[in-house]
C-alpha cells in the first residue's frame, strides 16, 4: 500500500486516477480547488459523467480507501506519492498554458516532508518536468528530496475506467531507480489485476504492458499518440471529402482499409473533424514545441487545417441544403458533447457549429443523451429538449452528430411529420439509410 495524494482530484483524469488508485488498494486522499465537485464526491456523486464510477466511488468511500480535501497541504503531508492531473488548456498562441502544474509545484515546495515522488500525469510539453524539478528544488527543506516522473495519460473519456483497469500501457519516464520502485509498488497490483473491490470488467488473462523509459520520451509518447490519432481522422476526413466529389462509398472504403493490417481499425470514421479536450490542444502543443526547437511539423499543420475546413465544409453543406439565408430556419443538432458516451461539452464541435448557426439567425435545437445541462449552462441561448421526436419533427434541418445508439435507431418512417420533412445531414455516418429513403426524406452522408 502507498499513500498517494492527487492534484485535480475533482477532474477527469484525477477522478479516475484516484478512483482507480484506490481500488489497487492504495490509501487515496483526492484534493481540488473545485469545492462544489469535492461536496459531490463526498456524497459519491461526478459531476463528469463515466460508467460505473459513482457505485465504485460510494464502494471506496464507505471502506474507507478514498477521501476528498480542499487543501493541497493535507493531501501532500502523508503521501510517498503526489500525482498531479491539473489542466493545461491552450492558450492563444497554442503552447500549453502550465500556470496551473506551477501553482500546484510552488506549492509542494514547502508542502512535501522526507522523500516524494511527484508524478506528473497532466500532459504536458517536453522541458516540464524540469520547470518543476527547478520549483522544487529552490530553497528545499533538510532532509526533504523527491523525484519528478512522468507518467502520462491515455484514458479516453466515456471508457475511463475500463481504461484505467485494462489499459492498452501504463508509461513511467523517469531515470530515477527510486522512483521506478515506488511506482512499479503502485502498479504492481494494476499489473496483476489484484483490486481491494470488485471490478467486473477486468480480464486477468490479458498482460498489461508496463514501459519504463526516461522523462522526455515519455511526454513525446503522449503528444505522438495524440497527433497520430489527430492524423487519422483528418486523413479519413480528406478521403471522405474526395469520395464525395468522385462518387464513393466510404463506408466500403474503410471497410477496404482497416482490414489492412498495417493500416487496422479505429479513427477512421468520418466526421465534423476532431474536437473535445484533447487532440487539438495536444497537437497545437506539439507545434508550439517544434516550433521553439526550429523543427517545421508541416505534417501536424496539415492536420490542423485540414480539421478547421471540416467544420466549415458541414457549415456550407447545411447552407446549401437550406438554400439562401439561415435567418429563422429550424436546426435539429443532435449530439452536444464532443463525443457520444460523455457529458463533457469542452471545445465540442457541435456547439461552435451551434454558434455559427445562430450568428446567422437559425434557430436551433438541440439534443444529447447525457450533455444537455452541460451545453447550456456552456450556451444558455442553446434550446435543448429530451423529446427526440419532438425535435425532429419540427426541424427544416437535422444534423448528427455523434453516433449515439438513439440516433442510430431512430425509425424515420414513424415520425409522422406533419410539415415539409427534414433535410438530414449525417456526419458521422450512423442512420438507417434504408429507413430515411422510406420516409422519403433526402440525406447526405459525409463522404458518400
Ligand atoms: N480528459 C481527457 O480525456 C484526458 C486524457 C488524457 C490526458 N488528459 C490530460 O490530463 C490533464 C487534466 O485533464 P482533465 O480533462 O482531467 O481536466 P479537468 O479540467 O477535467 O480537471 C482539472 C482539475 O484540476 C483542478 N485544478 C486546477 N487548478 C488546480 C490547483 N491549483 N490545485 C488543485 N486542483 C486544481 C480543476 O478544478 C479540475 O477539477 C490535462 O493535462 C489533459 O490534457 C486528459
Amino acid at each position: 500500500m502507498v499513500r498517494i495524494g492527487v492534484i485535480g482530484g475533482a477532474g477527469y483524469v484525477g477522478l479516475v486516477t484516484g478512483v482507480g488508485l484506490a481500488s489497487l488498494g492504495h490509501k487515496t486522499v483526492l484534493m481540488d480547488i473545485d469545492q462544489s465537485r469535492l461536496e459531490m464526491l463526498r456524497n459519491a456523486k461526478s459531476a463528469n459523467y463515466e460508467e460505473g464510477l459513482e457505485p465504485l466511488l460510494a464502494q471506496l468511500i464507505q471502506d474507507d480507501w478514498i477521501s476528498f480535501t480542499a487543501s493541497q497541504s493535507e493531501a501532500v503531508e502523508d503521501s510517498e506519492a503526489v500525482f498531479i492531473a491539473v489542466g493545461t488548456p491552450s492558450l492563444d498562441s497554442g503552447a500549453a498554458d502550465l500556470s496551473a502544474v506551477i501553482t500546484v509545484a510552488e506549492q509542494l515546495r514547502d508542502q512535501i516532508s522526507g522523500y516524494t515522488v511527484i508524478v506528473v500525469k497532466s500532459t504536458v510539453p517536453v522541458g516540464t518536468l524540469d520547470v518543476i524539478t527547478d520549483i522544487l528544488s529552490r530553497n528545499l527543506k533538510e532532509g526533504v528530496d523527491f523525484d519528478v516522473v512522468s507518467n502520462p495519460e491515455f484514458l479516453r473519456e466515456a471508457s475511463g475506467l475500463v481504461d484505467f483497469f485494462a489499459p492498452s500501457r501504463v508509461i513511467v519516464g523517469s531515470g530515477s531507480e527510486k522512483a521506478r520502485n515506488i511506482l512499479r509498488d503502485i502498479y504492481a497490483p494494476l499489473l496483476a489485476h489484484r483490486t481491494v473491490v470488485e471490478i467486473d470488467f477486468i480480464d486477468s488473462n490479458r498482460e498489461i504492458p508496463y514501459i519504463e523509459t526516461d522523462a522526455v520520451s515519455a511526454q513525446l509518447t503522449k503528444y505522438a499518440a495524440n497527433a497520430f490519432l489527430a492524423t487519422r481522422i483528418s486523413f479519413i476526413n480528406e478521403i471522405a471529402g474526395l469520395s464525395e466529389k468522385v462518387g464513393g462509398n466510404i463506408k466500403d472504403i474503410i471497410a477496404g482499409l482497416e482490414l489492412d493490417p498495417r493500416i487496422g481499425p479505429g479513427y477512421l470514421q468520418p466526421g465534423i473533424g476532431f474536437g473535445g479536450p484533447c487532440l487539438d490542444k495536444d497537437l497545437r502543443a506539439l507545434v508550439q514545441v517544434a516550433d521553439d526547437h526550429s523543427y517545421e511539423p508541416v505534417l501536424f499543420n496539415g492536420v490542423l487545417h485540414r480539421n478547421k475546413l471540416q467544420l466549415r465544409d458541414v457549415f456550407n453543406k447545411i447552407s446549401y441544403a437550406l438554400g439562401p439565408g439561415l435567418y429563422q430556419k429550424r436546426i435539429a443538432l443532435l449530439g452536444l458533447a464532443f463525443k457520444e458516451g460523455t457529458n463533457d461539452v469542452r471545445h465540442s464541435l457541435s456547439i461552435k457549429l451551434f454558434r455559427e448557426l445562430r450568428e446567422q439567425g437559425a434557430t436551433v435545437i438541440g439534443h444529447d443523451s447525457l450533455a444537455m445541462a452541460e451545453a447550456t449552462e456552456l450556451e444558455p441561448d442553446l434550446k435543448v429538449s429530451s423529446e427526440l421526436d419532438s425535435v425532429l419533427r419540427g426541424a427544416d434541418l437535422v444534423v448528427v452528430m455523434n453516433s449515439d445508439e438513439l440516433y442510430r435507431n431512430i425509425d424515420w418512417t414513424e415520425l409522422g411529420f406533419s410539415h415539409e420533412l427534414p433535410f438530414v445531414i449525417d456526419t458521422r455516418g450512423v442512420l438507417d439509410q434504408n429507413s430515411l429513403q422510406k420516409a422519403g426524406i433526402k440525406y447526405q452522408i459525409l463522404g458518400g
